[in-house]
């Protein structure tokens, strides 16, 4: 499958399917040139990489790979700093493609480096989780954490490509399986209620790791982020809905300095806590929020709320968050299945009421 995310002079097609990455043809669509750089991690690598070398060497394409240790706590300006320090000594110009071949920690540093080396370089993406696959890998938001909080430091800059090998998914921990359905089930929610009921209906074979429904949520949820990055590229109104979720998210990663939940196990708390507020705020109907709850259970990923965190610290917390306006807090919130929104004006005391019932 071959979509297109439409963004003028920096569109570029997105390829899903089994056995993408080993196949030649897979490449001639994609920009590289002949040098080329895959950055990777501990697990990926050697899973991956020479799998991928082997394919871009018969191609022409001479590849260096840079390993850094995999997880969260590797998204790091250090991170970025000793891809930087390889690129100079191994004197990569211009010319040079950075490939992202991992999940999202991978693809979000990795697209900094591109952003950053030499004022930025081409690079792809050849996102190898459920949750790069349907999300993090399209868009161009490239960055890496800072203590104070998540993706505080990066840039907006396009990929030329991604390849969504589905058979990487085949050695993918369940743990991250169920991060990447968090997301998936999160397109469900803001923008196609149909897509939902997919998700509901095929939830355990999902679960099971069935390529071909796996398939079509990479797809489905792929069209939506495309639609949604194509109409609003820098994230100035509609791309808010993607963060659907996610103020809650970053504020249980960051507290927990990225130790206790992966990204997609806080999305999914999180989503749950924003489907409440919405009720809160008198946007949503109980019985939706029962019914995405009810999906969300079966994830079970409820039981990682990390314990011991106040209702303060989480109040601190969203003030880091990106979509904060002059202290003001703003979250995304839904209105039914399909569809979500960014609320100016959520009343603390109810989000206070909120929180109290999780934490
Ligand atoms: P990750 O990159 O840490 O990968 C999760 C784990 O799976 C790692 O241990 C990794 O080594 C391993 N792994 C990856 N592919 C594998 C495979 N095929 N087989 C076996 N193991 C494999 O985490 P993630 O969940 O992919 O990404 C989370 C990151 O993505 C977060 O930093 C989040 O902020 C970011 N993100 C970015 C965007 C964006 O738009 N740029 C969107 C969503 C999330
Ligand atoms: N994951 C949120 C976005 O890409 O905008």
């Amino acid at each position: 499958m071959r979509l297109q995310v439409a963004l003028g002079e920096r569109a570029y097609e997105i390829l899903i399917g089994e056995g993408m990455m080993a196949v030649e043809s897979t490449w001639h669509s994609m920009p590289i040139g002949e040098t080329a750089m895959v950055v990777t991690d501990n697990h990926v690598g050697p899973l991956y990489a020479d799998r991928l070398r082997d394919t871009l060497a018969a191609l022409g394409v001479q590849t260096a790979v840079h390993q850094l240790a995999a997880g969260e706590q590797s998204k790091t300006l250090a991170s970025w700093a000793a891809i930087m320090d390889q690129l100079a000594e191994e004197r990569h110009d211009r010319t040079t493609t950075l490939i992202a071949l991992g999940g999202g920690v991978v693809g979000d540093l990795a697209g900094f480096a591109a952003a950053t080396w030499l004022r930025g370089v081409r690079y792809l993406q050849v996102p190898t989780t459920l949750l790069a696959q349907v999300d993090s890998s399209v868009g161009g938001k490239t960055g890496v954490n800072h203590a104070l909080g998540k993706n505080l430091i990066g840039a907006f800059y396009q990929p030329s490509g991604v390849v969504a090998d589905l058979d990487t998914l085949s050695t993918l921990p369940t743990r991250e399986l169920v991060a990447g359905l968090a997301e998936v089930i999160k397109y469900g929610i803001i923008r196609d209620a149909k897509f939902f009921e997919f998700i509901e209906q095929q939830l355990d074979a999902l679960l099971a790791g069935d390529t071909e429904q796996l398939g079509r949520a990479v797809v489905r949820a792929c069209e939506i982020k495309a639609e949604v990055v194509a109409a609003d590229e820098r994230e100035s109104g509609l791309r808010e809905i993607l963060n659907f979720g996610h103020t809650f998210a970053h504020a249980l990663e960051t507290l927990t300095e990225y130790a206790e939940l992966n990204h997609g196990e806080a999305v999914a708390i999180g989503m749950v806590m924003a489907a409440e507020l919405s009720v809160a705020e008198g946007w949503l109907a109980a019985s939706v929020r029962d019914r995405i709850m009810r999906l969300i259970q079966r994830l079970l990923v409820l039981e990682r709320l990390p314990k011991g965190l106040s209702i303060d610290e989480m109040i601190e917390a969203f003030q880091s968050d990106k979509k904060t306006r002059a202290g003001r807090l703003r979250f995304v919130l839904t209105r039914g299945l399909g569809h979500a929104e960014t609320s100016e004006a959520v009343s603390q005391e109810r989000l206070r009421k909120v929180l109290e019932r999780f934490l």
